[in-house]
């Protein structure tokens, strides 16, 4: 819960003022670099342990806290989601294997700010049908981001995602959102990735918050296992997820967590 002062909307959406943008860059564009430093070490035979590790090494040597180690009782500096898990993957002694694709997420906490992203990796050679998959979860969120500006409603947000995904015959997950964040991690709003335009709270300047939406290539379902933290796709079908952090302008968006190296979209593009 966010107790610290300062404007409110009606929904509990708090409204930061112009200097908090900084803050969150900082701490956006570390997450981001993080990240595009895992581009080289996601190869078949590497455990998603030992990616954790270099992760946690990271988060320490740049001087941040790694905002996912101790909450709710999560162990790790992040999350990888391999193939058909959805998110929430805890990292492990599962070796990548060729083809493999998966998402690494990252949160961390650099002056109080927190910075939320996560992107899709290939192990070896991209298979075809991943390929697609991995492409429309990527442009989604764009989509997404541009439906951000002051008027429009998360309901657009949404709306957005979920008519690009499923006029290529992919579906939204459910079950999972994107959240507020800025001095906290997850605040209000439930940023959902599907919805009617024209409904749900109106984006206001100063809201900070992420879009991250989850692709499936079969149907939208999900379960989580019994370490009681991994999703995955009921029908075991291939997820993807592309997460960025956000605030909104005076008359659009400022992404916090672009890839300071250009490598947020994998490079088979
Ligand atoms: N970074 C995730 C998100 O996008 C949250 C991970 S919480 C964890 O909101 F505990 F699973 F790490
Ligand atoms: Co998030
Ligand atoms: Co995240």
């Amino acid at each position: 819960m966010d107790t610290s002062r300062g404007r409110m909307t009606r929904d509990g959406i708090r409204l930061y003022e112009d200097g908090d943008f900084a803050g969150m860059h900082a701490a956006g564009r570390m997450a981001a670099q993080i990240l595009d430093e895992m581009a080289d070490l996601v190869v078949p035979g590497k455990t998603t342990a030992e990616i954790d590790q270099v992760i946690t090494d990271r988060v320490e040597e740049l001087g941040a806290k790694s905002a996912t180690i101790g909450y709710k009782g999560y162990k790790h500096a992040s999350c990888i989601s391999v193939n058909h898990v959805v998110c929430h993957g805890v990292p492990g002694s599962k070796v990548l294997k060729d083809g493999d694709i998966l998402n690494i997420d990252v949160t961390v906490i650099v002056d109080g700010w927190f910075g939320d992203t996560s992107r899709m990796y290939v192990a070896g050679k991209l298979p075809r049908k991943a390929e697609r998959l991995i492409q429309v979860t990527h442009d989604a969120l764009m989509k997404g981001i541009e439906a951000v500006k002051p008027g429009n409603t998360f309901g657009d947000i949404g709306h957005a995602i979920q008519t690009y995904v499923e006029g290529n015959r992919m579906s939204v997950v459910r079950d999972f959102c994107g959240h507020g964040l800025g001095r906290v991690f997850h605040a209000p709003p439930n940023v959902l990735h599907y919805g009617r335009s024209g409904t749900g709270p109106v984006l206001e300047e100063g809201m900070f918050f992420t879009i991250e939406p989850m692709v499936n290539l079969g149907r939208p379902e999900t379960k989580v296992l019994g370490d009681d933290w991994t999703a995955v796709t009921r029908d075991k079908s291939l997820s993807a997820q592309f997460e960025h952090s956000v605030g909104v302008t005076a008359d659009g968006f400022d992404i916090f967590t672009l890839s300071p190296a250009d490598k947020f979209h994998p490079t088979y593009k």
